[in-house]
């Protein structure tokens, strides 16, 4: 006898959040209410980014509505959407994002104690083409007393309490690492229902891959191990070479990473020798993910869970993915 066709009992996201919550002894359901708050920007967020509702923005033409009014551009609508979001959830403080260049305290009033840092839509350059494109954010607990300021959110990667992305590819996809163990899972969209359904439990990134993913239009300005170590991937000495696969949005190439294994870089170079990837809100809850899910992440030197950041914007060159990749690349940047 064939199963029923509609699932009755199924785990979303929100439930899986809410569990969680009863198992960690003394939590108080304000990281579960921040977590929900998150979860309703991303809904919003991938309903504007599939265009839902454009027949009514554009009318026919155009980028005006309407009223004759400019269409809200993508990027600011989502930063817009996270931030009153997580103001009203009534449980952050201070939240850093991509698009301001300082710190946002949150209102005396609406003050809670998590620390929020935020891409609210990362892969500008994808966004205009309809490629795939992503939010990324990562939660600390402010732990200092007095006014929340710019140092709540200076920690290292190590510290966070939780991180997550969601990525608007073929279909959208949520996920969410809460440390301590706890490992990484994933929850689908399912537009039928708004739901975001937990299709990837307990997510683990292959010890190693076939892939490697780099810019490699920059190849010139690459140090010379670098160099190297592409050059190995394209000509092994024995075996197959590695795929080529570069999407030129972080989360969708991270993704990749996690799914299929191998390893994403974006390096310093030679004009840029701290790469370009932001360390707050996009290096760091990454590397966290990938971390948890059984990887690991470097700067080329140290571990970048281990960086103490100096300021809310500074970048980090960034090489993450499969355990044994990252530590082949590793020998040939320090050779
Ligand atoms: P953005 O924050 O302006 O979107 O830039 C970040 C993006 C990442 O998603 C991606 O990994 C990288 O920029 C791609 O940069 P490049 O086009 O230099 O390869
Ligand atoms: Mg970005």
């Amino acid at each position: 006898q064939q199963g029923p066709a509609f699932d009755v009992n199924a785990m979303t996201l929100t439930r899986w959040v809410l569990a969680q919550q009863r198992t960690a002894p003394g939590a108080t359901g304000d990281l579960t209410y921040l977590l929900n708050s998150i979860q309703t920007a991303v809904k919003a967020i991938q309903s504007a980014v599939r265009k839902a509702g454009i027949a009514k923005l554009h009318g026919i033409s155009g980028d005006t509505n309407v009223q004759g009014e400019q269409v809200k551009k993508l990027d600011v609508l989502s930063n817009d959407l996270f931030i009153n979001v997580l103001q009203s959830s009534f449980t952050t403080c201070l939240l850093v994002s991509e698009e301001n260049p300082s710190v946002i305290q949150v209102e005396t009033e609406k003050r809670g104690k998590y620390v929020v840092c935020f891409d609210p839509l990362d892969g500008s350059s994808n966004i205009d083409c309809l490629v795939s494109v992503g939010s990324i954010f990562c939660i600390y607990k402010k732990t200092s007393d007095g006014e929340p300021s710019e140092s709540d959110a200076l920690r290292p990667g190590r510290e966070l309490v939780a991180a997550g992305y969601a990525l608007y590819g073929s279909a959208t996809m949520m996920v969410l690492a809460l440390g301590k163990g706890k490992g990484v899972n994933g929850f689908m969209y399912d537009p039928s229902i708004g739901e975001f359904i937990l299709t990837d439990p307990n997510m683990r990134i292959p010890e190693k891959g076939n892939i490697y993913s780099i810019n490699e239009g920059y190849a010139a300005e690459w140090d010379n191990g670098l160099k190297n170590y592409i050059e190995t991937k394209k000509q092994p000495k024995t075996g197959k070479a590695y795929g080529a696969r570069y999407v030129g949005s972080m989360v969708a190439d991270v993704h990749r990473t996690i799914k299929y294994g191998g390893i994403f870089m974006y390096p310093a170079t030679k004009s840029a020798p701290n790469g370009k990837l932001r360390l707050l809100y996009e290096c760091n809850p990454m590397s966290f993910i990938v971390t948890e899910a059984g990887g690991f992440a470097t700067n080329g030197k140290i571990p970048i869970l281990d960086i103490q950041p100096t300021s809310i914007h500074e970048r980090a060159p960034c090489y993450l993915g499969s355990k044994k990749d990252v530590e082949e690349l590793l020998q040939h940047l320090t050779a």
